[in-house]
């Protein structure tokens, strides 16, 4: 485990400027400083009065079974439907002409879906799914673009408590491959292509390749987007539109056990396999409805809000789909990439929907940096009330960029942190409540109970740094890693007795408040996706040239990390040396394309003949990281040889 980086806290304490809350988001406000104090004196009623913000069909007994400690069972004994929550209440209590998404495909066709369009188009693709053979409990693979079938999809397997497993499209087939044999997923939905970068961009190969070595996958449901070539498997593949739109538009919703999985999603450890993150339904639902109405002050009968996220994300799940739909609000869905057809897509579409609330990562607020202020500027943004940043760390400077130009200074930045395990925003600024300090996801939300602990899992005090832990279950929390209920003990329970661990360094400031300062653990953060050392190195192992594979995150000024890679070559290719390491470097970075996708693709490869390691063996990222982000080096004296560190330097391209 690395030490919380001291260096990074310095420059985010530089910026001393604060923000109260706007009076009049303040004076009407959805959540309070009452609720700090009501879920201070009793977090179990302050969750089961968020829970009866639900319609459930029985209620239950006790709101939380911690007896089983660290697995959690929330709200015991009560039934809901979630697709019910998002959809047939919403047009049961009149709100059916309401619209759900206002969706903008990337080459700007567009299509608006009210909410008793999307009751209806889910219910017919519930009843596909079930004429498909899919049962309770079945697991379906989904693999789309940002369309709006997509979330149809796994509104049908909530519907029929089928739990879903979104895998972003930007993974390899590889990939795909190993998510569906983790979890056994029988059916594949996906989709012809989606529009990216202004052309269309192939889906369904990845899905023939994966599939190829899953022989218990049965059908392939595939939506027609691009019109593409598809290749065709009589028997397993089916058209959506032959499929979908000649079922019945009436499904009755089941209503499953709270703890019904609703889906597990996968995310990279510090092992190479992926774990598969298993969320359940009704305390997910709760924390993930409570925190998109309290964080993001929605009003329904008002607001556009957007989550420009993929879907294929928790980002997506939490707030593109399950939080904003349980609340019934509108949203914007988009498709495609901020630069296509211009630098000034996204302010365009802000202007076009009247978006009130954004919600984005930092990586995507420094690309615009990058990009100009002159893009924003062209377009009308004042519509926007309130800013949202998630996935990594903010710095300053783009926390008051974001601010100033994309909320012309007047609109709240929250600055929400969470992660694929805790399911919902854990800590984050409330915005009609905190005074925001740019670059401070400030403390734990209501109901929430977080402390930063040094080595020994002892609370550190205020302007100490440290390890960010959950000292209390909280409603939306991850309930196991699927098929491997030892992972999860280790991973998360293990390294704190009684605490969960969360990977993430922090540092209490001299209020208390919490500045996040990036994982302790072999996970880099890629414009805030989660990639693990090992699975990249692992996949750079696979590769015939290479005997051994060292990765690390170097600080990256746009992706907050890059991939930096250190390999040694096997015998006869070493002797290629410095005349082929171009060539071995293209060729290794296209490699890990494919294995994992391209966003794991390494930024720069470095072919050494030594790696720095410990007496017993283990390879010290550190003096990598060091030599990644061309600073002094650090203690190398645990190096079994030390001389080592010298010959990586010399092989280094000068600096520059
Ligand atoms: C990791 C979780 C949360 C959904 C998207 C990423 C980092 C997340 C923040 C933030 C500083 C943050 C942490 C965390 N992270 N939000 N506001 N400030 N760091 O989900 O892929 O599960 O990654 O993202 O390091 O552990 P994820």
């Amino acid at each position: 485990m690395t030490e919380p980086a001291g260096e990074t806290l310095s420059n985010l304490l530089r910026e001393e400027r604060r923000f109260p809350p706007p009076p009049e988001l303040a004076a009407a406000a959805n959540a309070t400083a009452a609720d700090y104090e009501r879920a201070d004196a009793d977090s179990q009623t302050f969750w089961a009065t968020a829970a009866a913000r639900l319609d459930w069909a029985q209620p239950w007994e006790q709101v939380l079974d911690w007896s089983g400690a660290p697995f959690a069972r929330w709200f015991t004994g009560g039934r809901l439907n979630a697709a019910y929550n998002c959809l047939d209440r919403h047009v049961a209590a009149g709100h059916g002409d309401r619209v759900a998404f206002h969706w903008e495909g990337e080459p700007g066709d567009t299509r608006t879906i009210t909410y008793a369009e999307l009751t209806e188009e889910v219910c017919r693709a519930a009843n596909a799914l079930q004429a498909l053979g899919v049962h309770t409990g079945d697991r379906v693979a989904i693999y789309m673009p940002m369309i709006p079938e997509t979330v149809v999809a796994m509104l049908a397997c909530a519907r029929i408590g089928a739990p879903h497993t979104v895998v972003f499209g930007g993974f390899s087939a590889e990939a795909l491959r190993g998510r569906i044999l983790d979890c056994d997923a029988r059916v594949v939905i996906t989709s012809d292509g989606g529009y990216r970068r202004g052309k269309p961009s192939a889906l369904k190969p990845a899905v023939d390749e994966a599939v190829r070595e899953c022989p218990d996958v049965r059908s392939v449901l595939v939506v027609r987007r691009t019109g593409q070539e598809v290749d065709w498997t009589d028997g397993r593949d089916v058209w959506w539109h032959d499929l979908v739109a000649g079922q019945p538009a009436e499904h009755e919703a089941e209503a499953f056990d709270s703890e019904h999985p609703l889906y597990i999603m996968y995310t990279s450890g510090t092992t190479a396999r992926p774990k598969g993150i298993l969320h359940t339904t009704g305390g997910y639902l709760t924390q993930v409805a409570w925190t998109h109405w309290a964080v993001f002050d929605v009003k329904p009968e008002r607001d556009v809000f957007w989550t420009a996220a993929d879907i294929g994300w928790v980002t997506g799940h939490s707030y593109i789909v399950y939080g904003p739909l349980a609340n019934g609000v509108t949203s914007v869905l988009y498709e495609g990439t901020p630069d296509t057809p211009h630098k000034g897509r996204w302010w365009e579409i802000v202007e076009k929907y009247r978006v009130t609330i954004l919600y984005c990562a930092p990586t995507a607020i420094r690309t615009f940096m990058k990009w100009g202020d002159e893009f924003p500027a062209r377009f009308d943004l004042s519509s926007l009330r309130l800013l949202g940043s998630v996935g990594e760390p903010i710095n300053p400077e783009a926390w008051i960029w974001y601010r100033r130009n994309i909320g012309q200074d007047r609109c709240p930045v929250v600055d929400t942190w969470w992660q694929t395990e805790t399911g919902a925003q854990l800590i984050s600024p409330l915005p009609g409540v905190s005074t925001c300090k740019p670059g401070s996801a400030l403390r734990p939300l209501p109901g929430v109970r977080a402390e930063v602990v040094d080595d020994t899992g002892k609370p550190v005090p205020n302007g100490s740094g440290g390890y960010l832990v959950l000292t209390d279950p909280w409603p939306a929390m991850l309930r196991t890693i699927w098929g491997d209920e030892k992972r999860y003990v280790d991973t998360y329970w293990s390294r704190f007795p009684g605490m969960y661990f969360a990977g993430d360094g922090a540092k209490k400031d001299e209020d208390g408040d919490i500045w996040l300062l990036g994982r302790v653990d072999d996970v880099m953060n890629v414009s805030g996706h989660r990639i693990s050392t090992t699975e990249v190195e692992s996949a750079l192992v696979s590769h015939p040239l290479v005997a051994e594979a060292a990765v690390v995150g170097a600080t990256d000024p746009t992706t907050g990390q890059g991939v930096v890679a250190f390999v040694i070559l096997r015998g006869d290719a070493e002797q290629e040396g410095a005349a082929g390491a171009d060539e071995v470097a293209t060729e290794l970075r296209a490699h890990v394309a494919k294995e994992i996708g391209p966003i794991a693709r390494p930024r720069q490869i470095l072919v050494v003949t030594e790696l720095p390691k410990t007496r017993s063996g283990k390879i010290m990222r550190r003096l990598l990281r060091d030599v990644a982000e061309n600073r002094q080096l650090g203690d190398v004296t645990t190096l079994t040889d030390s001389s080592v560190m010298d010959d990586i330097r010399d092989r280094l391209p000068s600096a520059g």
